[in-house]
């Protein structure tokens, strides 16, 4: 027995030199190669122009990204009031707007320092928002309708990846009448198929259209008294007429935020569904870390000044040395009719989540086929 175990003992102590020193010398001669590997990239990234310049193109996607820009045109509106003309304009202006295809401050005063910011006429006061809101979209249906395909209501304190943004609506047709975002679950019997909520919603240009022309002005169909609830009012007057789209990406994940998106990063086994934000979102998110949000993440609300710059710097300005983006995502293909209405009519998770009659109403002339 004793003999026998030392037998082993010998035997795998021989057994284990042997594999180590290979593995040893594996180390060893991959660490030399790996080496001279990467300081044979330096030289060349040195003396040759040419491999910078094609870098540089890889790692920021430019080209995808400006065709992007060309084919996804978006006019962002951005709802403002006088005491942020100073406070909060110029830095939208800085930072993310600039990216806007074309980018509209709505503000119920002129501004004779700024010619950017358009003014309402509607009394001051969140109680008249409604009332903006409808303004608003007509004054941009009537003077602005051409310049874009997509039309974004944004707040002065929202931050859009606008480059995210064109990715996402790449996959649609803006002839369709469509309303993506944040999507909200309400237990109100006029708004069971949700609403986008926080700033940050998009109508493509069919949904503008319609909503301007058709339903807004139809008491029947949309409420005509003034109010605070402007996000909530809209979805219930969209509802049949639009598809209601929850910005997710192929993974499920989540791109648009009606808070900051550090709320989903909270350890947190179980979300608290009494507490209005858990209770309301349309459908779950993974709580917890890296895995709750999107990579092709578009924007969150709430965001102050200084963190506009802040966001602005670590995403457009900071790059990790010696780091290449994968790339693996492409510009997506056009989803169908059906598969829109599809995933716009999943359930959702929300306590809130009533089922209810799945109605859309689509004119002859947003229907496609995939090319
Ligand atoms: C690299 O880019 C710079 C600036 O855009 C340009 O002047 C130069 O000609 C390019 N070099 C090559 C080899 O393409
Ligand atoms: C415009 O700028 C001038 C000069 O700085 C200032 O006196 C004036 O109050 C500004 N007007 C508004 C509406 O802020
Ligand atoms: C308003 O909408 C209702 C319901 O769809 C419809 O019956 C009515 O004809 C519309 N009114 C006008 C003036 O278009
Ligand atoms: C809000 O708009 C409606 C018409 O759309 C109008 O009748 C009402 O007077 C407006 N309310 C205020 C406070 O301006
Ligand atoms: C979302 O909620 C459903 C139903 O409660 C549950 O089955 C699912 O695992 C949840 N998903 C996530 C990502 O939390
Ligand atoms: C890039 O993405 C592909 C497909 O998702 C994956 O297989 C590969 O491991 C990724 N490469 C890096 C370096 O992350």
């Amino acid at each position: 027995m004793f003999k026998l175990l030392n037998f082993k003992v010998l035997l795998s102590f021989l057994i284990g030199f042997a594999i180590g020193t290979v593995i040893m010398f594996g180390i060893v001669s991959s660490f030399t190669f790996k080496n001279n590997l990467s300081k044979l990239k330096a030289q060349e990234m040195f003396e040759s122009e040419e491999i910078l310049n094609i870098s540089s193109k890889t790692l920021y996607e430019q080209e995808m990204a400006d065709q992007l820009f060309n084919d996804v045109k978006i006019l962002c509106w951005v709802f403002t009031h006088p005491d942020n003309h100073k406070k909060k304009v110029p830095h939208v202006k800085n930072t993310w707007g600039r990216r806007c295809n074309k980018l509209l401050f709505m503000s119920i005063e002129k501004d004779e320092n700024n010619s950017d910011i358009i003014a309402i006429p509607v009394p001051s006061g969140r109680s008249h928002l409604w009332n903006k809101t409808r303004l608003v979209m007509k004054y941009v249906y009537e003077n602005h309708l051409n310049d874009a395909d997509w039309f974004m209501r944004a707040d002065d304190d929202n931050y859009i990846i606008m480059e995210n943004l064109r990715y996402t609506l790449a996959q649609y047709h803006s002839e369709t009448s469509l309303y993506i975002g944040h999507r909200f679950a309400v237990d109100y019997p006029e708004v069971r198929e949700g609403y986008m909520a926080g700033g940050g919603h998009i109508f493509s240009k069919k949904a503008l259209a319609k909503f301007v022309t058709i339903i807004s002005p139809n008491n029947t169909l949309c409420d005509n008294h003034d109010g605070e609830a402007d996000d909530l009012l809209v979805g219930q007057c969209l509802k049949k007429y639009s598809i209601f789209i929850d910005a997710r990406d192929s993974k499920n994940q989540k791109q648009i935020f009606p808070v900051g998106v550090e709320e989903h990063m909270k350890e947190m086994s179980n979300p608290d569904l009494s507490y209005w934000y858990w209770k309301n979102l349309w459908r779950n998110v993974t709580q917890g870390g890296l895995d709750c949000c999107s990579d092709v993440y578009i924007g969150a609300h709430y965001v102050s000044t200084q963190e506009m710059y802040m966001l602005d710097y670590l995403i457009y300005n900071v790059h990790p040395f010696g780091l290449q983006k994968n790339l693996t995502e492409k510009i997506p293909r056009k989803l169908t009719l059906e598969e829109i209405i599809k995933a716009s009519d999943k359930k959702s998770f929300s306590p809130n989540f009533k089922e209810h009659e799945l109605i859309h109403y689509v004119d002859d002339d947003e229907k496609y086929k995939r090319k």
